[in-house]
């Protein structure tokens, strides 16, 4: 399938993995590239400039196709080196980056000169149009229905999409929600020109993390997932567990008196304990609502595959179907 997104960053098929903290290392991205796909290294979870070079060099090795880097710009108490980082990012040639969080227009000049491709990940039509003018190649619209941060304005994709259709020029992705050929025509029908996917790319073998992560995935329904730090104004939409029980139970308890130091034990540290250890309960994890629409942990190749060929059977058989004479 040929579409601006295919073109922009030379794959074949329009289908990109978000950044994942303590998901998106070489192994997942590299296998989403080898199946046609954008694959992409979560800088953050690399931390220093030094680990994210090796990163993207044992990406490199595992395949030759293109793929990119996120780099999330979120408030924190010791900020990451991002000057290093984007040094890392554009001395490996790596040809993407996927911003999210802040406003990227600091990294741009750098990542212009070097021909890197941006796309930047936005959950309201306002931040989109704002990225565009501030000159990224393109968008991914993150609706409400997303694992990760939805923002706080809580638009579905039914509405995001179209909405952003409306007003945006530059190409743009659907995110949020995504997980099969269904996904993929609906954004296309919606006017995206493809999609970004988070949490199915997690129940994947490839992805590298405990299996009680996938299965947690594979088990949970549409109805599983939580939104918490509302009151914080920094809203995450989580798969609920006891450590999110019982953070839900302190925001309720403190109410506007909530301050993040309250939660630091069901948010901060998590990420390994449950990507490595398959602690599954130990506290906050992002999951998008999407987990209702995993019922499998396939190879990566299997996942593209799948969803290439129910997008190219909806468009050619059923929705031509639906032609009058
Ligand atoms: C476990 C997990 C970790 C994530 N970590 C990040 C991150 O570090 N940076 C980022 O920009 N997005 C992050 N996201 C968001 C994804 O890149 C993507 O936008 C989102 O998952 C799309 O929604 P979906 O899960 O419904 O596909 C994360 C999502 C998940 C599920």
């Amino acid at each position: 399938m040929k579409t601006a997104i295919t073109e922009m960053f030379g794959i074949e098929h329009p289908i990109i993995q978000g950044g994942m903290h303590f998901v998106g290392l070489a192994e997942l991205a590299s296998a989403v590239s080898n199946a046609g796909g954008l694959g992409i290294i979560t800088g953050l979870t690399q931390g220093t400039p030094e680990k994210l070079a090796n990163e993207i060099a044992r990406c490199r090795e595992m395949t030759d196709k293109p793929f990119g880097v996120n780099m999330t710009f979120l408030p924190s108490v010791r900020p990451p080196d991002y000057p290093g980082l984007f040094k890392v990012i554009v001395e490996s040639g790596v040809s993407a980056v996927e911003t999210a969080g802040n406003n990227p227009s600091e990294w741009l000049p750098m990542l212009k000169e070097a021909g890197i491709k941006v796309i930047h990940k936005c959950t309201s039509v306002r931040h989109a149009l704002k990225a565009q003018r501030i000159g990224c190649d393109a968008v991914s619209v993150d609706g409400f229905e997303c694992g990760g941060h939805p923002g706080e304005d809580d638009v579905t994709n039914f509405i995001l999409l179209p909405r952003a259709a409306e007003e945006l020029e530059i190409p743009f992705v659907s995110s949020g929600g995504m997980a099969n050929g269904r996904s993929l025509v609906a954004s296309l029908a919606m006017g995206a020109d493809g999609m970004n996917m988070g949490t199915r790319f997690i129940a994947t073998q490839e992805a590298p993390v405990h299996e009680n992560v996938k299965q947690a995935l594979v088990e949970a329904s549409e109805l599983d997932t939580r939104l918490i730090m509302r009151g914080l104004r920094n809203t995450e939409r989580v798969l609920n567990n006891a450590g999110v029980e019982r953070l839900i139970q302190k925001e309720q308890d403190l109410g506007t008196d909530l301050k993040f130091e309250d939660i630091l034990p069901e948010v901060a540290g998590i990420y390994p304990r449950v990507m490595q250890e398959g602690d599954v309960d130990a506290g906050a994890w992002s999951c998008g609502m999407v987990a209702g629409l995993i019922h499998d942990v396939p190879t990566v190749q299997e996942l593209m595959d799948r969803i290439m060929s129910e997008a190219e059977a909806l468009i050619n058989e059923r929705l031509v179907g639906f032609q009058s004479a």
